[in-house]
């Protein structure tokens, strides 16, 4: 069998993926990037609307295939009300006026995360988000909104339960291929990079099972100010890890002759 085609514009001279193919941002500092300037913080929610602008053109030119952005957590329900619904109205802004734009441009979109329980305008949105786009084979953005990741895997146990109950599926046969089968993101590769901005150093309920072997890059920069500088400068953090999977070093592997 021959080996799946790879752009060469992802690979370094080694042969080495010099751009992750897969990135998924977690957009965090929107309130401090806004407190900082005195402004409120649905100012800075405006700001990371532009930087996630910037970031999907940026991530389309490096040579980025898929970028996940979380922009709407599970847990984001326990805010205040009224920044709830700016959240949501931002959303829909984004929606109403950049999808022709990303359509144009290629890109496909993807949404995952709880639908149930949001707006039905809302839900219509995503629909015709993904509907428009889904023959697109630029970028992918995949948006995880209203998305927690216990939620997903939990979503994932009762599906197969159902499985088994309806009798299509044997509890002995479920694997880790079943479960990440029946995770939002069936399809897609396992992020390579994932970014956090304002300087946390954790998950916050993001991609839970699917970060298993990632590489994390912790960025200072608040969201707002998150721009292509920032974006390659965790792509050269990146490039300098070395990927194990729970095997040898490349140095190692050598001096033991396998
Ligand atoms: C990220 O910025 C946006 C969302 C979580 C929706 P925050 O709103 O969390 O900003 P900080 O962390 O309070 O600064
Ligand atoms: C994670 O940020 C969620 C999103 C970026 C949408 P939070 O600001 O909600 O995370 P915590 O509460 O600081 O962990
Ligand atoms: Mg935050």
């Amino acid at each position: 069998m021959s080996e799946p085609e790879v752009p060469q514009s992802t690979l370094s001279a080694d042969g080495i993926a010099a751009v992750p193919h897969h990135v998924a941002i977690i957009m965090d500092g929107n309130g401090r990037w806004a407190a900082a300037r005195g402004l409120p913080r649905v100012e800075g929610h405006r700001r990371g609307v532009e930087a996630l602008r910037r970031t999907i053109r940026a991530a389309g030119e490096i040579g980025i295939r898929i970028i996940t952005i979380f922009s709407f957590s599970s847990e984001n329900w326990s805010r205040p009300a009224a920044e709830v619904g700016e959240l949501m109205g931002l959303l829909r802004r984004f929606i109403r006026n950049d999808l022709a734009e990303l359509h144009k441009s290629g890109v496909r979109v993807r949404i995952i995360g709880e639908r149930a329980g949001l707006e039905a305008d809302i839900g219509r949105l995503l629909i015709e988000a993904e509907e428009l786009t889904k023959e697109n084979t630029g970028l992918t953005l995949v948006v995880a909104f209203n998305y927690g990741a216990r939620q997903e895997i939990a979503g994932a146990a009762r599906r197969a339960a159902e499985a088994v109950a309806q009798g299509t599926l044997k509890p002995q046969d479920i694997t880790v291929d079943t479960i990440a089968g029946f995770l939002d993101t069936a399809d897609m590769p396992d992020p390579d990079l994932i970014i956090r901005t304002s300087g946390e150093q954790r998950l916050s309920n993001f991609l839970l099972w699917q970060s298993a072997y990632s590489e994390l890059v912790f960025v200072p920069a608040n969201w707002p100010d998150f721009d292509r500088a920032t974006l390659e400068g965790a792509i050269r953090e990146y490039r300098q890890r070395e990927r194990r999977f729970g095997g040898l070093s490349g140095a190692a592997a050598a001096k033991t002759g396998s």
